[in-house]
């Protein structure tokens, strides 16, 4: 069972701009978030679960959360941001969920666009979804999933290899609500600030960065390119150099990286 009382009451700046549902049991919470936008949700609606049966990533991939153990939530955000701004919304998340982790001791990296490592290993996801309008965007559901207090049998053994969780890296057991609630007050920071405090949020980004230097493969659209990842723009793009040039990326799938020794 999930305490939404205990995440209220932890709520700091702005806290009347959330608003949490809990769901002891849902499909998908992006799902549900977009089905409450279309019945007049606003923006602030966070969409909890402990039981997410038919859980979506990015792509293709499917998201396995197991009963009661992880953090499972969604935000409706209607953002005023042109289109082409839409891939700050990950990093925003990404920053937010980091710096909420290092306050609770675990100093997690992000792999871009949307992945949550700590020591080497897959702790969480992020699933950002828009709708458009012309050039503008009129709302985004940010599905954020966590691995909490699995243990390693929690897994599949095919994701045992790759995936972990906060507990079995740290040897803690934590409280869900109160990260929960560090999350989105962190993540109501970032939102407050004019232009989302872009060229901050890239710092904030760097120095959390799991691919910084790193050789990379990425799939753009069929397309493999490789390079060096040089960080983010304050688009939230890919910077990629390749043959003493470097191009930004809107979006791609990074299956592969090695650091340079
Ligand atoms: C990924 O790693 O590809 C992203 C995973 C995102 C999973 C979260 S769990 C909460 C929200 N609801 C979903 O159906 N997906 C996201």
């Amino acid at each position: 069972m999930f305490a939404i009382h205990e995440v209220n009451a932890l709520l700091e700046d702005d806290r009347e701009f959330w608003q949490l549902v809990y769901y002891p049991r849902l499909g998908s919470t992006n799902t549900e978030t977009w089905r409450l936008f279309e019945s007049a949700g606003s923006a602030g609606t966070v969409v909890i679960t402990d039981d997410q049966t038919a859980g979506r990533g990015r792509g293709a991939n499917t998201w396995l959360a197991r009963p009661g153990l992880g953090l499972t939530f969604s935000i409706l955000l209607q953002p005023d941001l042109a289109a082409d701004r839409a891939g700050l919304l990950p990093i925003i998340s990404g920053v937010a969920v980091a710096e909420a982790l290092a306050n609770a001791g675990l100093p997690v990296q992000l792999k871009w666009p949307n992945d949550i490592y700590l020591n080497g290993k897959k702790t969480g996801g992020i699933l950002c979804e828009s709708r458009i309008s012309g050039r503008r965007l009129i709302a985004a559901v940010i599905g954020i999933g966590l691995n909490v207090n699995n243990t390693p049998g929690d897994f599949p053994p095919s994701l045992r290899q790759r995936a972990t969780s906060l507990r079995h890296e740290s040897g803690r057991k934590f409280q869900r609500e109160t990260l929960l609630a560090a999350i989105l007050n962190r993540l109501r920071s970032w939102l407050a600030q004019p232009d989302y405090g872009a060229a901050r949020l890239v710092d904030h980004w760097q120095k959390a960065d799991l691919l910084i230097g790193a050789i990379v493969t990425m799939n753009v659209a069929g397309t493999k390119v490789i390079g060096k990842f040089a960080g983010i723009n304050n688009r939230g793009e890919a910077l990629i150099t390749a043959e003493g040039k470097t191009a930004p990326f809107a979006s791609g799938t990074i299956n592969e990286f090695r650091e340079v020794e």
